[in-house]
């Protein structure tokens, strides 16, 4: 997650921040993260704002509030460690309780010098432990039943004693205690001065906790509490270490794909008229990798074969940048075997025959004549192979006009099993966009959701419009179900 350097904002704004944030009795930083959130909620594509809660019933269902959900009934041992950070844990005992997780607070002997026990406690709604020989939670043995009378214990700021102390086993306050006798995961919040943060004994401490199965988020880059100090250092903010906590107590997704090898293509190819120059299309990349991260969460190993976009690599998947249409098949066909090869790249019809080795040249001759040659169909040669065809070969037609009778005839010529078909005339925004209309098609006799119609022997399935996101994750549980019924 990026930070923002209140320091770096104009005068004029830090000034009004300045007294705005005082007037609503809150820091600025907190200020300026109500302003954005305010800001960004009265979006029209912030998910539960008006407009957008016009989406299809698909889309809807699809956004359903996951976290809450998931977490339901969870608890969270919270330690708060002795930070300036620790003001944030404050926060974050609202935004686990938001998330309908119950909280019980432990507060470090240190940590109470920046915040009090009777504030995590009004906030927690629950008594709040800070002695390790309280007669009154010891007789029943509190830091044991602390420890493991919880779902997951968050330690928030972990500071660098804290952690020192858990990496080797220490055990003289409650915090600690809690930590050794712990059977429960751990996530830690590390927060504390770049140069402690970067010194070799933190580092080992950071190693041995991570070896021993502990979870870390952040800590962010920014700036410090003291003057003109900035680095690795601040403490996540109280959403990233909510969502954190959320993600390790949401029960573990199913994952229908798990040992299948799915071999995806995206993106438009380049291809060279000189070396400076090619031919493209407005392919953005985004549906491709929106299924490879959707099959790589789904358990699958991936392998994403990529044109040239702008997009960051789904986290798991292997991926391989190629620029022209015949890099894209070697590439590929160097991936296989596969179990499942979906074709969503949009591969250049033609490229240039005549490619120029040099620069071409502005010449009073007029236009350099540009002699166009077929590329090789990578879904029709895949899905042609005798000895190494995935048994579910998926491909894509996007058309502007025809798209049923289209993808129909792309089906049969190609030799795919699967065609997913969407509209990609210019009105519908799709190039680019982050929404898909399609049509699931496929050869009859193969499995495909239900209320379909028959063809001529081509089964057509429409979806509802959904972002390239949910056409992802339907495109795979549509694959997942289809194994598990051919298996
Ligand atoms: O023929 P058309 O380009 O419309 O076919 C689209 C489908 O074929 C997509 O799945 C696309 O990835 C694939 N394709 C390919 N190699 C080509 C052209 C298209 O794999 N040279």
């Amino acid at each position: 997650m990026a930070s923002l350097t209140i320091r770096k904002l104009d005068d004029a704004v830090k000034a009004y921040l300045r007294l705005r944030s005082a007037g609503n009795g809150r820091s600025v930083e907190e200020e300026v993260r109500v302003i954005l959130g305010e800001l960004i909620q009265g979006r029209p594509d912030f998910p539960g704002s008006p407009s957008a809660s016009m989406a299809s019933p698909a889309e809807a269902s699809a956004r359903a509030p996951a976290i809450a959900d998931a977490a339901n009934q969870a608890s969270v041992t919270l330690i708060i460690g002795g930070g300036i950070a620790a003001f944030k844990s404050l926060e974050l005992i609202r935004r686990l309780k938001e998330r309908r997780i119950e909280v019980r607070c432990v507060l470090t002997k240190a940590a109470q010098q920046f915040v009090t026990p009777l504030s995590a406690s009004a906030l927690s709604h629950e008594r709040v432990y800070t002695d390790l020989f309280d007669p009154g939670s010891e007789f029943d043995a509190g830091h044991i039943r602390l420890a493991r009378e919880c779902d997951l214990i968050v330690v928030a700021p972990a500071t660098a004693d804290l952690m020192a102390k858990m990496a080797h086993g220490h055990a003289d306050d409650l915090a600690s205690a809690i930590l050794l006798a712990a059977d429960k995961p751990i996530l830690l919040a590390p927060a504390m001065n770049p140069l402690m943060w970067n010194n070799a004994a933190t580092r080992r401490n950071v190693l041995q906790l991570r070896r021993d199965g502990v979870t870390m988020i952040g800590p962010n880059a920014g700036e410090m509490a003291e003057t003109n100090e900035a680095g690795v250092g601040r403490m996540s903010e109280a959403v990233e270490i909510a969502a954190a906590a959320v993600d390790i107590l949401r029960p573990p997704r199913p994952r229908p794909l798990l040992g299948k090898r799915v071999l995806i293509t995206a993106g438009p190819t380049h291809e060279p008229i000189d070396p400076v120059r090619y031919i493209a299309n407005r392919s953005s990349g985004k549906q491709g990798f929106a299924i490879a991260a959707a099959a790589q969460a789904a358990g699958a190993d991936v392998t994403l074969v990529s044109g040239p976009v702008d997009l960051r690599d789904p986290a798991g998947v292997t991926v391989i940048r190629v620029e022209s249409a015949r890099d894209m098949l070697h590439r590929v066909e160097a991936a296989l075997p596969a179990d499942i090869a979906i074709f969503a790249a949009a591969v250049a019809d033609w490229r240039v025959a005549n490619e120029g080795e040099q620069k071409l040249k502005k010449t009073s001759a007029g236009m350099p004549p540009l002699q166009l040659v077929e590329n090789p169909d990578i879904l029709a040669t895949i899905s042609k192979m005798k000895d190494k065809r995935p048994p579910l070969v998926i491909g894509f037609a996007a058309e502007t006009e025809h798209l049923i009778e289209n993808a129909k005839a792309k089906i049969a010529r190609k030799g795919c099993d699967w065609i997913v078909a969407n509209d990609v005339s210019p009105a519908t925004g799709v190039m680019g966009g982050d929404r898909n209309t399609v049509h699931l098609l496929q050869r009859a006799g193969k499995e495909i959701g239900a209320g379909n119609i028959a063809v001529d022997n081509i089964e057509v399935d429409s979806w509802p419009v959904m972002t390239k996101e949910q056409v992802a994750t339907e495109l795979v549980a549509r694959i997942a179900k289809s194994l598990e019924k051919n298996s």
